[in-house]
């Protein structure tokens, strides 16, 4: 394939839309195209595809050593990718409050390629909030005030046994509660190792805390990060189609699930590439 014919068209918000790309067909210089792109947009939404999950399991490889989920079901066969299931009679999604995806490890994923599989007839779209425009919209004095910072983040609240307890839907969860007991501490404000762009990486779903500073004050500088990444400017709506490809990157974005198709099945499969350690 070359990559003459490769279109990248960036989207106010967060993300790109690739075109004249075939995602099963991917020669050196068009891994190393899609790896610069992503890392200065955050996402690329991909349409028309026709992937199967073993060409899944290849691209995922272009990027990186797989992260093999350890909270949500595996597709048969395919341990490797993790499916994002709601069906018709659950009530609660995954994903639904804006996040990024394992923060809460010490080294945090890359990202996610999410391949559509089975849709709703309207509904499920997903909004990705772009965390380098984000920090760019900061006025100086919450730049100079946040600098150096560093948060805890948990998947504890989130994956842990309190969460099942509290009447939580196992539906396409493995479980695996006692599984999350990952801690880690990352710099509020981190370089992104491809760009090199600074990006905001707090985030409302496994952030705890703010370190070396009162809760109270923790809380309040979190919940004005949280107001001001959720802007409108910051954010698109991805629209799933069938063959629709999202690959994040989440060193630069925040994702949310919408759950606005009640009674409906909505079928992903997802796999997560590793990333490396993150620094401000
Ligand atoms: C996720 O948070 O990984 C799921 C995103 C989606 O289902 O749209």
């Amino acid at each position: 394939m070359s990559t003459t014919s490769i279109r990248i068209k960036p989207v106010n918000g967060a993300g790109a839309y690739v075109s004249g790309i075939d995602l099963n067909r991917l020669d050196k210089p068009t891994i190393n195209l899609l790896i610069t792109a992503l890392g200065d947009n955050g996402v690329l939404f991909f349409r028309e595809q026709s992937i199967k999950p073993e060409k899944h399991i290849e691209l995922a490889e272009c990027f990186g050593k797989i992260n093999i989920n350890r909270f949500f079901s595996p597709v048969q066969e395919h341990p490797q990718i993790a499916q994002v299931l709601k069906e018709p009679s659950q009530e609660k999604n995954i994903g639904e409050n804006w996040h990024t995806d394992h923060s809460y490890d010490q080294i945090p994923a890359l990202g996610s390629i999410l391949v559509a599989r089975d849709l709703p007839s309207r509904g499920g779209d997903t909004l990705f909030a772009g965390m380098f425009a984000a920090y760019e919209g900061l006025s100086d004095d919450m730049k100079s005030k946040i600098a150096g910072l560093t948060a805890t983040h948990s998947s504890r609240h989130v994956f842990g046994a309190a969460a099942f307890d509290d009447g939580d839907d196992r539906t396409g969860r493995l479980g695996n509660s006692e599984k999350a007991t990952q801690d880690s501490v990352h710099p509020v404000v981190i370089t992104h190792p491809v760009s090199g762009r600074k990006a905001i990486y707090v985030n409302p779903e496994f952030t705890v805390r703010i370190n070396d500073m009162p809760e109270a004050k923790s809380d309040a500088l979190l919940q004005l990060l949280y107001a001001h990444c959720q802007q409108k400017n910051y954010i698109h709506r991805f629209n799933w189609q069938p063959g629709s490809v999202a690959f994040w990157d989440n060193r630069a974005t925040w994702h949310k699930a919408l759950n606005d198709y009640p009674g409906q099945r909505r079928l992903m499969h997802r796999i997560t590439v590793e990333g490396e350690r993150l620094f401000a």
